[in-house]
């Protein structure tokens, strides 16, 4: 008969998903302790999250996995529900948000890639500033970062003081961090799942983000490993949803939604991209991906419609120039449109904190 291992019990536990999303409970970094007695074994987790539904079915499963083991007699899981996320309670800075200094963190999110979160996160960060709102953006699309390319930041490179605090780049007036400062153009991002984690959480921890109203997470699409970190991380005050009106991405910002639900992390609004076209010529208008979607699914969602961005060439010519829009020409139609998301956001996080 094999003789009963630590390595064994976290080969079972590998077994054991994070309620929702496709990782498991050992590559997250959740066990912290395995003791062996015999056939006894006693395992202890630890698990960020104010849901109490997460530690609940974590445990369930794991003991589940590690009776089930052969040569187990008894088996025990002890969950530790370490720095739960509290979703802004409070004035001021680390104790709220989980980030020294900062008073709101909010992420840009989408189920469907190239909805323009990107797009939606730099300008909004913009129009914050714009308000005289301290605000900052942290690009947490690890393997597809566009954040310094919009804010003409590719060359700079963050700077790390003697006791490995990094120092985030400014435009702008703008705190920025981006793997796209880190990386050339060429390089691709090759990071194994466990390295995403931890740079993502470098990115939140290890960054001085201090002074910020506002630190927006521009997130990589859909529901997995990076907004998990994320949501262990930190104390969103709130997440936006981006979507176009087309089906195949309303379908997708559900998922995102439910996936924020599931962390009880508030969805503070959707915003609906591409949403039209006016063309310069006739001044008539397209609906290229349908219309109405984003309505209806903010209805469905119970969410408020925070804004309607048309397909816009000056929007997507000054992002790709290095500069948002919001900041080019502030008082374009586009503009307005993301200064008003983001008074509204403003006023929402206000409400649920
Ligand atoms: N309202 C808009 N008008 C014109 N072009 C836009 C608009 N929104 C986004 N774009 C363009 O569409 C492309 C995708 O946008 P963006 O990178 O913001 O999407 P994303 O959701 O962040 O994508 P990914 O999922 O890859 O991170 C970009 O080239 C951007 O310039
Ligand atoms: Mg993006």
């Amino acid at each position: 008969m094999s003789v009963l291992t630590e390595s064994t019990i976290i080969d079972r536990l590998k077994s054991v998903k994070f309620p929702g999303y496709s990782r498991d409970i050992v590559s997250f970094g959740l066990v912290k302790e395995i003791k062996l007695s015999g056939g006894d074994v006693l395992v202890r987790l630890a698990v960020a999250t104010s849901n109490p539904s997460i530690p609940e079915a974590i445990k369930r499963e794991a003991e589940n996995a590690v009776s089930t083991t052969p040569g187990v007699s008894s088996a025990r899981v002890i969950i530790d529900i370490s720095n739960p996320p509290d979703t802004g309670k409070g004035t001021a800075g680390s104790a709220v948000t989980g980030i020294a200094g900062v008073k709101h963190v909010i992420a840009v999110a989408s189920g469907k890639g190239g909805v323009g979160k990107s797009t939606v996160a730099a300008n909004l960060v913009a129009a914050l500033q714009q308000r005289g709102l301290n605000a900052g953006l942290c690009d947490c699309d690890i393997y597809g970062p566009s954040i310094s390319l919009m804010f003409g930041a590719t060359q700079e490179q963050p700077m790390a003081t003697s006791d490995n605090t990094i120092l985030p780049i400014e435009r702008y007036g703008i705190k920025l961090m981006s793997m796209g400062s880190l990386l050339d153009d060429s390089s691709p991002a090759i990071l194994r799942g466990p390295m995403v984690t931890r740079a993502t959480q470098q990115f939140l921890r290890q960054v001085d983000w201090s002074g910020l109203d506002y630190l927006i997470l521009d997130l990589p699409p859909g529901t997995g490993d990076i907004q998990l970190t994320i949501v262990q991380t930190v104390a969103l005050s709130g997440a936006v949803i981006v979507t176009t009106p087309q089906e195949v991405a309303l379908i997708d910002a559900r998922k995102a939604s439910a996936m924020f639900a599931k962390v009880n992390v508030p969805v503070l609004g959707l915003v609906e991209n591409m949403s039209f076209f006016v063309s310069p010529s006739d001044g008539k208008r397209y609906e290229i991906f349908g219309s109405g979607g984003g309505k209806r699914e903010a209805a469905r969602l119970r969410v408020p419609l925070l804004g309607e961005v048309p397909i816009d060439v000056a929007t997507r010519e000054a992002g790709d120039r290095g500069m948002p829009v919001v900041l080019e020409d502030p008082k374009s139609a586009v503009s307005s449109i993301f200064l008003s998301i983001a008074d509204q956001l403003h006023r929402a996080v206000a409400r649920v904190t």
